[in-house]
């Protein structure tokens, strides 16, 4: 705020807003005030008309004067509750327009869902996941973020995403992970749609760290156990699984260590650097069993010797199961069995280090960039 000057900015942009609440506010008090005046308008003359009423019926001899007495305190009584039911509805009123809000939100179905019948999920999975002209784009979009995407990623291989921001990388994790369905295409697992299988097994079976993991503002061993929550308690998986994802020399230095509240929402809580918060969400990756492993970016706070390290682990640690790996350095790409280089949402070639280095196309003219930059 200081560096940009931006306070000047946010200050009028504040008060633009807040004179257009006033506005709509203001209105609302008004209609509401006009039914109020109304209501206990029709109240007070309901009231007195009674009164005329009866004291009337007394006059004529209708009613006796100790029938007259007994009314008018009755009478008193009653007014004050019809006053009572009147405010409820007037309160009533206002509150509805939140819980519209509510239902709406409850009335949200999830769009992806377990088939009735499901498919024995492959433990271990033998073939792998097939990409077969594989289409997407998001509901709120026009442009498609995957198109024609075709490739498979063999059981037990090792495949990094290479691609400019907004090619389409995070996407295709997502659709691995069925958070989203293909639009066109299908993806399968050893041979079956992945729809055939049943969700939350799927998802049990493939661990994913996004490049916006969440900071839970918890202790530092809850953060990382969110990998396999019922696991919680299993304080040497937490502790075997930090130190893998070099997050124990982070933990180390708290003064709480693995009961240390992390970040600034409540006391006593440590923020952390961007770099160790990405060590502490990386150890998430192995704490569950998963046959995929994901990590979308999930190291580039972290300075080149970190990740080096931590995919050097990675690779000897994931040994025999199938990994993604989204990174934008290449001494971590090159490590991988295959790249497969995206651009625009299509796959523009695919292969090892050195067959795309042979091939000379986008991969090596990348890879000669950023090597030259370190030379
Ligand atoms: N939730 C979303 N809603 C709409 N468009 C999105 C959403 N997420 C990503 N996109 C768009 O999809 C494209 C691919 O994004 P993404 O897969 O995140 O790229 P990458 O991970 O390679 O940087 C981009 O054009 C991006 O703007
Ligand atoms: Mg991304």
């Amino acid at each position: 705020m200081k560096i940009f000057g931006l306070s000047g900015f946010l200050i009028d942009r504040f008060k633009e807003l807040s004179w257009g609440y006033y506005l709509k506010n203001r209105a609302l008090a008004i209609s509401r005030a006009g039914w109020g005046t109304l209501l206990t308008a029709l109240g007070t003359a309901g009231y007195y008309g009674a009164y005329v009423w009866i004291v009337l019926r007394a006059v004529n001899g209708q009613i006796t004067l100790g029938d007259l007495t007994f009314l008018a305190g009755s009478f008193r009584q009653v007014r004050g509750s019809l006053e009572g039911i009147l405010l409820q509805f007037s309160s009533l009123t206002q509150e509805a327009i939140y819980l519209q809000d509510l239902f709406d939100y409850f009335a949200i179905k999830p769009l992806i869902h377990s088939p009735k019948t499901v498919r024995a999920f492959p433990n271990p999975i033998r073939e792998g996941f097939v990409f077969e002209n594989v289409g997407f784009k998001y509901t709120n979009s026009e442009r498609w973020a995957l198109r024609n995407l075709s490739f498979t990623l063999q059981a037990g291989e090792k495949l990094a995403l290479v691609g400019e921001n907004g090619a389409g990388k995070t996407t295709l994790v997502k659709l691995l992970a069925r958070l989203y369905d293909p639009a066109e295409g299908r993806i399968l697992l050893d041979g079956y749609d992945l729809r055939e299988y049943d969700l939350m097994e799927l998802r049990r079976n493939i661990g994913v760290i996004f490049q916006d993991y969440t900071r839970f503002k918890m202790s530092a061993g809850v953060n990382i156990a969110v990998g396999d929550i019922d696991e919680r308690t299993n304080q040497p998986r937490i502790e075997t699984s930090a130190q893998r994802s070099l997050a124990d020399t982070v933990i180390a230095k708290l003064a709480g260590g693995y009961d240390q509240q992390l970040g600034r929402s409540f006391g006593k809580g440590v923020e952390l650097s961007g770099g160790e918060w990405q060590k502490v969400a990386l150890g998430r990756a192995y704490m569950r069993d998963a046959q995929l492993i994901i990590l979308d970016e999930p190291t580039a706070a972290l300075d080149a010797r970190a990740e080096y390290e931590v995919f050097q682990r990675f690779g000897k640690l994931t040994e025999g199961k199938s990994s993604v790996i989204i990174s934008h350095r290449f001494s971590t790409v090159r490590m991988a069995d295959r790249i497969l280089v995206l651009e625009n949402g299509t796959l523009l070639e695919i292969g090892s280090h050195y067959e795309l280095l042979e091939k000379d196309g986008r991969y090596a003219e990348l890879f000669g960039l950023q090597a030259r930059v370190y030379q």
